[in-house]
């Protein structure tokens, strides 16, 4: 079933993979946190580009070229947009979000940071916004301090100021892909402002669901991808204050983001191609142009309002069929939550459970979800995963938990 919010049934019809049946049944595809779904039109989009608009961008005089770059360009505006930055050029386009944090630690880091300097991480980022500081901390030596978890999986602030004090950057995930968790951002910003340190937001999770907007936020640096927002693989975004990105130096060295290349050196291209060397994903930013065209068709406050009504409804219908033979982890109050759900199911490993449920075309992701840090301190080696998106109704709640039961007569519950 539908929601106020969207019409998921003539959602469905938009996306071709799940018109897809699996052995006579439909796919129930909940892995969004994971990658999402793609719609017709960015597939068509993207197709129609590279069939018919595909060349060369910011190098060549033709017209062909011009179109192209018209085209890779026009993405970069809709999407400054869609975050609301202050400048296209505050929009950098990278691989994906984890090249997106991986160039500010390495290109701010390394300029900014030295021994004994501190960096304060949550205990629910993902390995994205962890690994790139450990390198730091094992070329640098910086300093990292983790932010403590509550017992429903919010932050726990109390401590915050403590652990922000003398901190020169605070980089903390906006949505948990783990726990679903929705952190106050705004807050975490000028908390990280307040100590004199930079504000650096892990967008993955939130920006496909929410309403974003980096200029409320205060934020500093801001990563997400696009293919968990309806658009391709192969491109990410790095968001970044332009005196911030005009003061670092390069991050990838070669063509395109160089102003001359001489015997003795170089100098750098002006922002944004400053940080975007070689050939970038050019179909691919074409693709993710027109997924941020159909977010906006669809209102991302109207993606949040259906998400808030399927989590509600997946909430009550799990915790009503399964009671205490359920766990699902994170908060149970769907205004700080987003519909992803680690769960536990009767003492069956994750590994197997999803198997299981795969046997009726329910996808769920099992396993440590890229953030082992957030395991260890859960107690668990790993989870079963169901995420849901703006395609995901009622039904496919109905569905999960049907196959729920199917697993439990398989191991004989
Ligand atoms: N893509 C990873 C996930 O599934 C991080 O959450």
């Amino acid at each position: 079933m539908s929601s106020t919010a969207l019409d998921t049934a003539a959602l469905k019809q938009q996306f071709p993979l799940l018109q897809r049946e699996i052995n006579g049944t439909r796919l129930v595809y909940l892995d969004s946190a994971n990658t999402s779904q793609k719609p017709a039109v960015v597939i068509d989009t993207m197709t129609n580009f590279l069939r018919n608009s595909y060349a060369p961008i910011n190098r060549s005089a033709y017209q062909l070229a011009a179109e192209a770059t018209d085209a890779y360009e026009g993405a970069r505006t809709k999407v400054q947009q869609f975050i609301n930055a202050r400048r296209a050029h505050e929009v950098v386009f990278t691989k994906n979000a984890t090249e997106a944090l991986n160039l500010v630690a390495h290109s701010w880091g390394r300029a900014n940071l030295q021994a004994g300097d501190v960096v304060v991480l949550t205990h629910m980022e993902h390995h994205a916004n962890i690994v790139p500081w450990h390198m730091l901390v094992a070329e640098r030596g910086i300093v990292l301090r983790w932010v403590p978890l509550t017992a429903d999986g919010q932050l726990d602030l109390t401590t915050l100021a403590q652990l922000l004090d003398g901190a020169k950057v605070f980089s903390f995930t906006a949505m948990s892909n783990v726990l679903g968790t929705i952190t106050p951002v705004q807050q975490l910003c000028a908390a990280a402002h307040a100590a004199g340190a930079l504000a650096i937001v892990d967008g993955c999770q939130y920006v496909p669901h929410n309403v974003t907007d980096v200029q409320a936020w205060g934020a500093d640096f801001m990563a997400f991808s696009s293919h968990k927002m309806c658009g391709p693989s192969g491109v990410g975004v790095l968001y970044g204050r332009e005196a911030l990105l005009e003061a670092m130096p390069p991050f990838l060295g070669g063509g395109n983001m160089i102003a001359d290349v001489r015997l003795d050196g170089f100098t750098t291209a002006e922002l944004p191609a400053k940080f975007e060397a070689g050939t970038p994903p050019i179909t691919e930013v074409v693709g993710l142009g027109a997924a941020v065209d159909f977010l906006i068709g669809l209102g991302m406050a109207n993606v949040r309002q259906h998400e808030i009504e399927v989590a509600g409804y997946a909430l009550r219908t799990l915790t009503s069929r399964f009671g205490d033979d359920i766990t699902l982890h994170g908060p149970t109050d769907t205004s700080v939550r987003g519909a992803t759900f680690s769960l536990a199911f009767r003492g069956i490993h994750p590994h197997d459970l999803s198997q299981v449920l795969d046997q009726t075309n329910v996808c769920v992701r099992a396993g440590h979800h890229c953030a082992k840090p957030l395991m260890r301190l859960m107690g668990v080696a790993a989870t079963a995963r169901a995420s849901f998106y703006l395609y995901n109704d009622t039904d496919d709640v109905d569905a999960l938990a049907d196959a729920l039961d199917g697993a439990s007569a398989i191991f004989g519950f």
